[in-house]
């Protein structure tokens, strides 16, 4: 895992996992290995890169994940797993689907 701040142009799509000290102290790099977890899982793993991030912002709403300019907020350790099938995966697959439609 790298931790940047921005987004590079010829790269995969990435997930920005907030790694600052409140997100932190709330269990963020529990998110963050349950997260490595569940891309390969769903074989986004090469396709999605996760990357930990200085604070992205909303520190008062739970861990948070940015995808391009969505922010998925209020993730916690026990409920990654719900959250990324509900709310994760489909913004993933509308990005890898407008990029294979081009
Ligand atoms: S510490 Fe995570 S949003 Fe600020």
């Amino acid at each position: 895992m790298r931790v940047d701040k921005g987004e590079t142009l010829n790269q995969p799509p990435a997930l920005f996992l907030c790694m600052g000290s409140s997100c932190y102290k709330l269990g963020a790099q529990r998110v963050l290995h349950r997260m490595q977890v569940l891309l390969d899982t769903y074989g986004l793993g090469d396709l999605v890169e996760l990357k930990g991030s200085f604070c992205l912002g909303p520190c008062g709403e739970g861990i948070v994940i940015r995808f391009g300019d969505t922010y998925f907020t209020q993730l916690s350790p026990d409920s990654i797993d719900e959250r990324f099938v509900q709310d994760i995966l489909p913004a993933i697959r509308v990005v890898q689907q407008l990029s294979v439609e081009g």
